[in-house]
């Protein structure tokens, strides 16, 4: 089989557990054939610490005849424009989350790479680590009989206590939604499939944020977003979902994921990790039993998505953290913060298929 060649884009700091990933866990499955930044140095650190050839313009590895697929780990608002250059040069191409910024971006996107026979994938990629993939096979054999309805939670204070330069968290394109919800969609549609309409209230709690992490200590800046977003999910299945995201809960008790079925609930981990722990109450059971999760991929296995559409193209069959389901998760964050603008429900014009359970 061919090993597909990645060139990468932008290696700031997530590039570094692809790096890893994909010269060691993944390194017998594709090569990873040139890396590039705007910030010379840190491409040229990369070549150094992985044995990746560092390429020195973003263009040059575009074009490169030795790279097949572009791994896009640029800011989210350079995911776009990097993409759209890597399928005119008629590469295959991979964006770190959110797809794009905007939906009208991501269309633009998949279109222009159907044009020219090119495939997009899109993180996250921890819906196939063993930690959700043990949730799809409880749900696929029935443990909890049929799902009607779910819920997922992802609360915190915001990034301004440790992060160097939290701002873009708080500017147009950031907020908890863009953010996170990417895990979380991603994880509740890879187990009870696309998502129909959306409703939704989208508030901010605080004007502005004071940074307490070095170096910016002390520092007020403007919040332009909405920090407290709280979602339903009607599920083309039937099932109804609840989600909220928020940057402005300082302490909470509720769970990452639940699915609620006919016949049970199914307490799922945290879907930022590819690892456990999952949990199962059948009927009126009185404890949580936890179940032992499949073996395949607990670690930390970013690069895993990429790798598995790396084969997908050189076995000619589809890769599961694709662009279809990258476009209909971006639209559902969408959909809420424009049914919560508009006071009505947003039908999705987006549907995608429900990626295949990884052998
Ligand atoms: N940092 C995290 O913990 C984390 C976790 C999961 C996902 N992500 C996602 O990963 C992506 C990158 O995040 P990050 O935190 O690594 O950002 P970062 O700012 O640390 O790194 C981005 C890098 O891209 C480079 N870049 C931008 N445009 C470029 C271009 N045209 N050509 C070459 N290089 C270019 C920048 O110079 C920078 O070094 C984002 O989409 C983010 O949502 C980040």
């Amino acid at each position: 089989m061919k090993k597909q060649r990645i060139g990468i884009v932008g290696i700031g700091k997530i590039s570094g557990i692809y790096l890893q990933n994909l010269t060691g866990l993944f390194g017998k499955r594709l090569i990873v054939s040139g890396v590039t930044d705007l910030i010379a140095e840190r491409a040229a650190k990369a070549e150094e610490e992985y044995q990746v050839p560092h390429i020195q313009k973003t263009q040059d590895l575009l074009n490169s005849p030795d790279v097949d697929i572009v791994l896009n780990l640029t800011q989210p608002q350079h995911h776009h424009e990097v993409a759209m250059a890597a399928v005119k040069a008629g590469k295959h191409v991979y964006n770190e989350k959110p797809l794009c910024v905007k939906t009208e971006e991501a269309a633009e996107l998949l279109r222009c790479a159907a044009e020219n026979r090119v495939r997009v994938g899109g993180a996250p990629d921890t819906f196939l680590g063993a930690g959700i993939q043990t949730c799809r096979k409880l749900i696929d054999d029935g443990w909890i009989g049929q799902p009607i309805a779910a819920a997922g939670f992802m609360m915190n204070h915001g990034h301004e206590h440790w992060h160097p330069a939290p701002e873009f968290y708080y500017q147009t394109g950031g907020g908890p939604m863009f953010d996170m919800g990417p895990y979380y969609l991603t994880a509740l549609v890879s187990l009870l499939g696309p998502i129909a309409r959306v409703s939704g209230s989208a508030k901010q709690g605080f004007k502005t944020r004071t940074i307490t992490s070095e170096p910016l200590n002390g520092t007020v800046i403007p919040v332009e977003v909405a920090t407290h977003i709280a979602g339903i999910l009607d599920f083309a299945s039937g099932a109804v979902g609840t989600i909220i995201t928020s940057f402005d809960v300082y302490s909470h008790t509720l769970p990452f994921i639940e699915v609620y079925g006919t016949e049970g609930s199914l307490r799922c981990p945290d879907p930022n990790t590819f690892g456990g722990p999952v949990f199962v109450r059948q009927g009126r059971a009185e404890n949580w039993s936890e179940i032992p999760l499949i073996k395949n991929y607990p670690e930390n296995s970013r690069g895993l998505g990429i790798t598995d559409m790396a084969e997908g193209i050189s076995e000619g069959r589809p890769h599961r953290a694709s662009g279809e389901l990258a476009y209909h998760v971006l639209e559902v964050m969408h959909g809420i913060h424009n049914a919560s603008a508009s006071g009505t429900y947003y039908e999705l014009k987006s549907a995608c298929t429900r990626p295949e359970p990884l052998a």
